[in-house]
């Protein structure tokens, strides 16, 4: 068992990794160790001092669930304001209890309780920490984070990304020599920030301590990462406070969300392979169909016979999943007689698009081999929609204030319960009465103005997680994909609920692999959505080869967004063969590497490992005054054992302990060229 407990002093332990805090005479929680594997006999609990009449012992003291009150002033993680006003909060350790998770019980006497929970995945180098409020008063949360860090060391760089709609997750990098916050007020997650922290001591893809730490939640989220005066940095995650207050009665309970943390000295690559396998670990197993999606192809401009015409194509090139996106339903049609301010909540099948239903088109997608899956957008309605008609108090809006409309569209209040009934229903009803296999759950614009409750921010999220379970409970084996105007709504907590994520609008091919790198620093690639579409690219407005288009959207789950009615046969039957690699090449895609490029940083590197062998992807971008090849080390396979690979036309036949440690050269020209290498390990 990885937990255990000597006197007041807790371990939580992987193979390679502990985590100990224990208990201070004053009865505070102190962070003691987080890094390499060590055993609680060993434990020395150095005495800590108050270092000044202005540096007091609650604030030196390196707290695991430090409470707003007395001389705390670094980052506290619960406040509370009492029915009289009082905010004062003395959280102290009142006993634990060791069963599959060390709960850890902090108590406060004016009648507030904390159960801080620690679970460890043991084999993936992964602590799971959450945290219940209790109260046994009435009170208000008025900020209420989900766990606290404490890493040893001063002047770490921290990873975040930053981006916006079309362009998310841009890895960046910063050095913390104060507090730094990264947030959301959005209510839906967001494409600016994302909620983790990577922290880092001179590290690289392979070498180097890296803690990592990521919100299971898909709204208004903060993570603070400050470094404090006493030589530590302190990293905090959870909801976000800003316009937030949770009102508890007395026996009410609040769960905030689960925290996943992970530590390893040996650099990125391996932060990524434990966050990964944790990531996966939410997932159905089976691989993501090869999906075709129509949405680029014919906008709102939807109807059954262009959709037939498209699933036709999208089964001759191998597709596996025929999505039909947005316009299918209410009267969402093109500029000029319609638009994106009217159809939704009205989530009829539109009979001038469909005039038997969607039906037929269904039953072609099967004739041809293929799932059928359909996009819907339930949190939201537009001004023109019968919905809004009949329910204009459904949506968010302020008393005695014109709501505004994004994208021409209203946010429905998904805490009121007959909209959860609405929402829970409407989609029950699609799915019984349409085969379907796949449903795309979009989200596209923020919400605001959400009215005098400021719990909200919390409760529209965890309704949308209740009526996505409850979907999937009454129709299991169909697939949900998170998409929030592309990659809005990534997150762990996401993914303990929808299957797949759409990643970005943005579909250009070379754009699409900082995305996709900046994505899978946490994330786990097989549930990274990733399109081919047409070139000119809508929004870089260039024109990628083929090959490349399908070598990047291949990285992630491999989707196809052309307008295949208007494509060359030459590029069905080269895009029909790129299907049928990378089906070939799926099985041994299973661990996804960072890897170093030691020679040359015009190329760009993604490797996948598996017990069976290895895939190379490598892209040059464009071939630059001085251009030369690159030496590629492998990772993650077996050092003794042999892999056969074809390169420059010839097969070789190499052990692991040469591809990893000497490599091997690839030496692409061109602008956007790029090459797949598939290495297969031989039988012994
Ligand atoms: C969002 C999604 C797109 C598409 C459109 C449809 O922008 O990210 O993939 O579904 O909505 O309106």
């Amino acid at each position: 068992m990885g937990i255990d407990v000597a006197g007041s002093t807790f371990g939580i332990h992987t193979e390679t990794t502990s985590y100990v805090f224990g208990v201070t005479g004053e009865g505070l929680l102190r962070h003691l160790h987080w890094g390499g594997r060590i055993e609680l006999c060993d434990v020395i609990v150095e005495p800590l001092w108050e270092l000044s009449t202005n540096d007091l012992i609650q604030d030196v003291t390196p707290q695991e669930y430090p409470g707003h009150g007395r001389f705390r002033y670094n980052e506290h993680c619960l406040a509370i304001m009492f029915s009289d006003g009082g905010r004062e909060l003395d959280l102290r350790y009142a006993g634990h209890d060791l069963g599959a998770a060390l709960v850890v019980h902090l108590r406060d006497d004016r009648g507030v309780r904390v159960d801080l929970h620690y679970e460890v995945l043991e084999s993936i180098d992964v602590i799971r920490r959450w945290v219940v409020v209790y109260a046994d008063v009435p009170v208000s949360v008025q900020a209420v984070a989900s766990a606290q860090f404490h890493i040893p060391y001063r002047d770490l760089d921290l990873r975040n990304v930053a981006g916006r709609w079309g362009a998310e997750f841009q890895e960046i990098v910063q050095p913390v020599t104060s507090k730094v916050v990264l947030e959301s007020r959005r209510g839906i997650s967001n494409h600016h920030h994302n909620p983790y922290a990577v922290l880092s001591r001179q590290a690289t893809e392979t070498s180097g301590q890296v803690w990592g730490m990521a919100l299971a939640f898909s709204g208004n989220t903060k993570t603070v990462v400050e470094q404090t005066q006493y030589g530590q940095t302190l990293v905090q995650l959870g909801i976000n406070d800003a316009d937030l207050a949770i009102a508890l009665n007395a026996g009410d309970s609040f769960t905030a969300p689960a925290v996943v943390a992970t530590y390893t000295p040996h650099g990125f690559d391996a932060l990524s392979q434990n966050l990964h396998d944790y990531g996966r670990s939410l997932m159905e197993p089976t691989p993501r169909p090869v999906l075709y999606n129509s949405w680029e192809a014919t906008n709102f401009a939807v109807t059954c016979d262009a959709q037939i015409a498209l699933a036709h194509r999208a089964a001759q090139i191998g597709a596996e999943l025929f999505v039909v996106d947005d316009g299918w339903f209410g009267r969402r049609n093109p500029e000029p007689t319609g638009g994106i301010t009217d159809g939704l909540g009205d989530w009829w099948v539109d009979p001038a698009k469909f005039p038997d239903g969607l039906t037929p088109l269904i039953d072609e997608v099967h004739q041809l081999g293929m799932t059928f899956g359909i996009w819907v957008e339930p949190e939201m309605v537009n001004p023109g929609s019968d919905l809004y008609a009949a329910h204009p108090d459904w949506i968010y809006h302020e008393q005695g204030r014109e709501p505004d409309t994004a994208r021409g569209q209203y946010v429905l209040n998904l805490t009121l319960a007959p909209v959860q009934e609405f929402i829970t229903q409407m989609l029950d009803d699609l799915l019984a009465e349409n085969v379907i296999g796949y449903v795309k759950w979009d989200a596209n614009r923020p919400m605001s103005q959400v009215g005098a409750g400021r719990d909200v921010w919390y409760r529209h999220v965890q309704a949308l997680y209740d009526i996505v379970r409850e979907v999937k409970g009454r129709h299991p084996g169909v697939l949900f994909e998170a998409c929030a105007s592309g990659g809005g709504r990534i997150d762990f907590g996401a993914l303990s609920v929808f299957d797949d994520f759409w990643t970005s609008d943005n579909t250009d091919a070379l754009d699409r692999l900082d995305i996709h790198r900046g994505y899978s620093l946490v994330y786990p690639p097989q549930a990274m959505r990733a399109w081919v579409t047409d070139v000119p690219n809508f929004l870089s407005q260039r024109s990628i080869a083929l090959t490349f288009r399908f070598h990047s959207a291949m990285t992630g789950s491999l989707g196809i967004g052309c307008d295949l009615t208007a494509m060359s046969d030459e590029d069905l039957r080269a895009s029909a063969k790129h299907v049928q690699q990378y089906e070939q090449l799926r099985p041994l895609m299973q661990r996804w590497h960072r890897l170093e490029n030691p020679s040359s940083n015009d190329y760009r590197l993604i490797q996948y490992s598996s017990p069976a062998g290895a895939v190379l992807f490598v892209f040059l971008p464009a071939s630059r005054l001085g251009h030369t090849s690159t030496t590629v080390r492998l990772r993650g396979l077996e050092p003794t054992a042999r892999y056969r690979f074809e390169l420059d036309w010839q097969t070789h036949v190499a052990r692991g302990d040469y591809l990893m440690n000497r490599g091997v050269r690839v030496w692409l020209q061109g602008d956007y060229a790029s090459t797949v290498i598939r290495f297969d390990r031989m039988d012994d």
